[in-house]
C-alpha cells in the first residue's frame, strides 16, 4: 500500500482530449416521498471514462441519486439518461439489459447472507445462466482482482467489514459494467481499510477504464481519487505527476437536494461559496 499525501497543492486539471458520450446524464431530475421533496431539478452529465464523486451531508439525496441512475427508482418529473439511453420511462423488462452493463455497490455492501462470498460474487452470472466453468473461472478473477480469493468459501458473517465491501466491489465488477456505481464503499471503516478500498476502486477506474459514480462522506477519498492513479507495475497508487489532478475525475456535493457544486478538486478547493468554504473546513 502506497502512502497517500493529500497534500492540496494542485495544478490546473488538462482538460479532457475528445468529447465522449455521456455516461449518466440527468436533466431536471426532482423526486421526493410522502410530499417531501428530496432531489428537486438536478441537472449534470458525466462523461465516459469520468469519475463522478458525490458529497455531501446525510439525508441530502446521495443514495437516491445513484439508485434513479440504477433505474431501481422512478423520478417524479425530469429525465436520465445511461450510456445516451432514456431509463426514466422504460419498462422493467428492458431496464434489464441496461443494468448488465451497471455495477453496483450498495451502502452497507448489502451481500445476501445465506450465500456464499462464491455465490455472492457469481449472483447475475448465475441469474444470466452461464455455463458454469466460466461463472468459476470469472468469479476467481473478481476476487484476484480484490485480492480474496482465499475467502470463496466463507459466508458474509465470517467476514470483516472491509473484506464485506471488496466482496461487494467483486461482485459489481463480474459482468465488467461500463458503469460503476458505488454508495458509501468506505462508510464505517478504519481510515487504513477506506484507503485499501479507495485503492481498488482507483485500480478499477485506471485500469478497466470505466465510468464511475461513487458516493463518500470522507472528503479523502474525494481528495486521494482526483490526485492519485493506479500503477499496474508496481500494483500501488502514486500522485499524479507535477502534483496535478486527475482529469477525469470531477466532484459534485449535494445539498438538501440540490447541487451545491459541481466541478475539479482544483476548483472546489478554489470556491467562494461560503457553504463550500465551511463544508471544506
Ligand atoms: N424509500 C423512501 N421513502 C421515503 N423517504 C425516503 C426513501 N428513501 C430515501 N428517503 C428520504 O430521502 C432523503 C435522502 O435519502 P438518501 O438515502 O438519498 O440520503 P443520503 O444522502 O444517501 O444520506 P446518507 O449520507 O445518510 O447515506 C432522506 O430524507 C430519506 O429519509
Ligand atoms: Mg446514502
Amino acid at each position: 500500500m502506497s502512502t497517500v499525501d493529500s497534500s492540496t497543492t494542485l495544478a490546473a486539471p488538462e482538460p479532457h482530449s475528445e468529447p465522449h458520450q455521456p455516461a449518466v446524464q440527468f436533466e431536471n431530475v426532482s423526486i421526493g416521498f410522502d410530499g417531501n421533496p428530496v432531489l428537486h431539478n438536478i441537472s449534470f452529465q458525466t462523461t465516459s471514462g469520468e469519475m463522478c464523486i458525490l458529497l455531501g451531508p446525510a439525508g441530502g439525496g446521495k443514495s437516491i441519486l445513484l439508485k434513479l441512475a440504477n433505474g431501481l427508482i422512478k423520478p417524479d418529473s425530469g429525465t436520465i439518461r445511461i450510456f445516451g439511453q432514456e431509463i426514466s420511462s422504460l419498462p422493467e423488462q428492458e431496464l434489464f439489459a441496461i443494468r448488465s452493463n451497471i455495477g453496483m455497490v450498495f451502502q452497507e455492501s448489502a451481500l445476501f447472507d445465506s450465500l456464499s462470498v462464491r455465490d455472492n460474487v457469481a449472483y447475475r452470472l448465475m441469474q444470466q445462466k452461464d455455463p458454469e466453468e466460466d461463472i468459476d473461472r470469472r468469479v476467481i478473477e473478481s476476487l484476484s482482482f480484490v485480492e480474496l480469493e482465499d475467502a470463496i468459501d466463507k459466508f458474509p458473517a465470517e467476514l470483516s467489514g472491509g473484506m464485506k465491501r471488496r466482496v461487494a466491489i467483486a461482485r459489481a465488477i463480474i459482468t465488467q459494467p461500463k458503469l460503476l456505481l458505488y454508495d458509501s464503499p468506505t462508510g464505517g471503516l478504519d481510515p487504513i481499510t477506506s484507503t485499501t478500498i479507495i485503492q481498488l476502486v482507483m485500480k478499477q477506474r485506471d485500469v478497466y477504464k470505466g465510468s464511475a459514480l461513487l458516493v463518500t462522506h470522507r472528503l479523502q477519498d474525494a481528495f486521494i481519487l482526483a490526485t492519485h492513479r493506479f500503477n499496474r507495475q508496481t500494483n500501488q497508487m502514486e500522485r499524479v505527476p507535477g502534483n496535478g489532478a486527475d482529469p477525469n475525475t470531477s466532484i459534485m456535493v449535494l445539498r438538501e437536494g440540490r447541487i451545491a457544486f459541481s466541478g475539479s478538486l482544483v476548483e472546489l478547493l478554489r470556491s467562494e461559496d461560503p457553504y463550500i468554504k465551511e463544508y471544506l473546513e
